[in-house]
């Protein structure tokens, strides 16, 4: 559910007219909805109600807005950080270092050093190598990181294969069946305090049956690693639960279903669970407002060119990515548009024979389920300024990034005095 509804006629977000925010701010822009972030915390917080104080880390990657995590940071929510930077945005944002977890593969020695400074819950390691490296660091520092190891357990998610980090040909975590000898050498690292076990097996999960099959060998593994000695307390299950994003498709899992299930799965594991939700919390509470720019007669259906770009959203040319566009003020019913941006690539596209609301140059329309790996996953292509972020909040508004000028842009390279000369 989110808070982006029709009020005479007009899209709002909350009590605000997606109108006013294009007059004011211009287009395209990231609208946020606080009411939605607030209800899918709460929402995913009672999902997981039967737990003892689970750790409920966001991924910051999936909205890094400092706005947004602030936002976060007050609910009480912990982050799974993938670099320095992350690391670093969080801590800004207010989340305490004690609900800090650092994923990912290429955790470079300066990370470790920032985030052992910090002093963060836990790093999940993915490699024997990566463990030999922290280890090292911390003793330089006088210290003992707390880790986990992510296993890969070899289970096919059932998503888009480039989300997909499951299975064992992907990068991600430890084999599974070599994790007992894998944990062995850890333990003889002296910087290193192993005490749990983690999994994430990739994004936009629509099904329950893989995260369960992931989930029930990870309570294997932290039994054989209690026989083995090692002292596990800690079980991080990831993030991946799916959102809607096609009205026509059936619903996802429920973060309810999703609770009961890890509920009934984790029972008896006696660690403290940890999770790692980043598109349940923040994908229905954002939207891509844009303005059509033109609308030009194609073979087939006609081309709705949009001044938002694959540079601003580029979930649909990355992975074929499905979002629903609606009129802000939808006025002429409904037929099949192309929509399109004006990068000059045929993947700048949005849509293609999209059933849609009918919509003419000057009108805004807004790309929904756009909170979640937007505006984070924007870039400068084709000299177009990074896309601005606005957040509402009942009534009120604030731009959360600007939009900067293209002479920023356009600064930051320098011509070296040979190529001027
Ligand atoms: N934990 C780890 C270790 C992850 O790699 C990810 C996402 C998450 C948690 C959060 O997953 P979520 O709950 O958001 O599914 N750009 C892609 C998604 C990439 C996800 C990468 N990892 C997209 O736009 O669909």
């Amino acid at each position: 559910m989110d808070h982006f509804d029709y009020l005479d006629g007009a899209m709002h977000v909350e009590q605000v007219p997606m109108a006013a925010i294009a007059d004011a701010v211009g287009t395209p822009v990231y609208v946020y909805s606080t009411a939605t972030l607030t209800r899918h915390v709460g929402v995913f917080r009672d999902a997981l109600g039967a737990l003892d104080h689970p750790l409920i880390a966001f991924a910051v990657k999936a909205n890094p807005n400092a706005a947004v995590l602030a936002t976060l940071a007050k609910l009480g929510l912990g982050a799974d950080v993938v670099s320095g930077g992350e690391l670093l945005r969080a801590i800004a944002a207010g989340i305490p270092a004690e609900r800090i977890v650092f994923s990912g593969v290429g955790k470079t020695a300066e990370e470790m050093r920032l985030a052992l400074e910090h002093g963060i819950f836990q790093f999940n390691l993915e490699s024997e190598p990566e463990a030999e490296m922290l280890s090292e660091m911390a003793l330089s520092m006088g210290k003992r990181a707390p880790v986990a190891y992510r296993i890969n357990p070899d289970v096919d998610a059932g998503t888009h294969a480039k989300i997909s980090t499951g299975k064992s040909e992907n990068k991600f975590g430890i084999p599974y069946d070599r994790a007992l000898q894998s944990y062995a050498a850890a333990r003889d690292l002296p910087g290193l305090d192993v005490r749990g076990v983690a999994v994430h097996i990739g994004s936009q999960l629509t099904d329950l049956a893989p995260l369960e099959a992931a989930f029930v060998k990870v309570g294997a593994l932290i039994g054989k690693l209690r026989e083995a000695g090692h002292d596990i307390r800690t079980a991080d299950l990831g993030g991946g639960l799916g959102v809607p994003y096609d009205p026509s498709e059936p619903l996802p899992p429920s973060p309810a279903d999703y609770g009961a299930m890890v509920t009934r799965v984790a029972r008896g594991w006696n660690v403290r669970l940890m999770f790692e939700p980043g598109r349940v919390i923040v994908g229905n509470a954002g939207a891509l407002l844009s303005r059509v720019v033109r609308v030009k007669q194609g073979a087939q259906a006609p081309f709705v060119i949009v001044d938002a770009a694959m540079n601003d959203l580029l979930r649909p040319s990355l992975y074929d990515a499905w979002h629903d566009i609606r009129a802000v003020k939808p006025a002429a019913g409904r037929g099949a548009a192309n929509v399109v941006g004006p990068v000059c690539e045929t993947g700048d596209t949005f849509a293609m024979h999209r059933d849609m609301d009918v919509v003419e140059a000057g009108d805004l329309v807004a790309f929904m389920t756009a909170g979640a790996y937007g505006a984070t996953m924007a870039s400068t292509y084709n000299s177009r300024a990074l896309t601005p972020e606005v957040l509402v909040s009942g009534d009120k508004w604030a731009v959360v990034r600007a939009r900067p000028p293209i002479e920023t842009l356009i600064a930051g390279d320098s011509i070296p005095d040979w190529v001027k000369d």
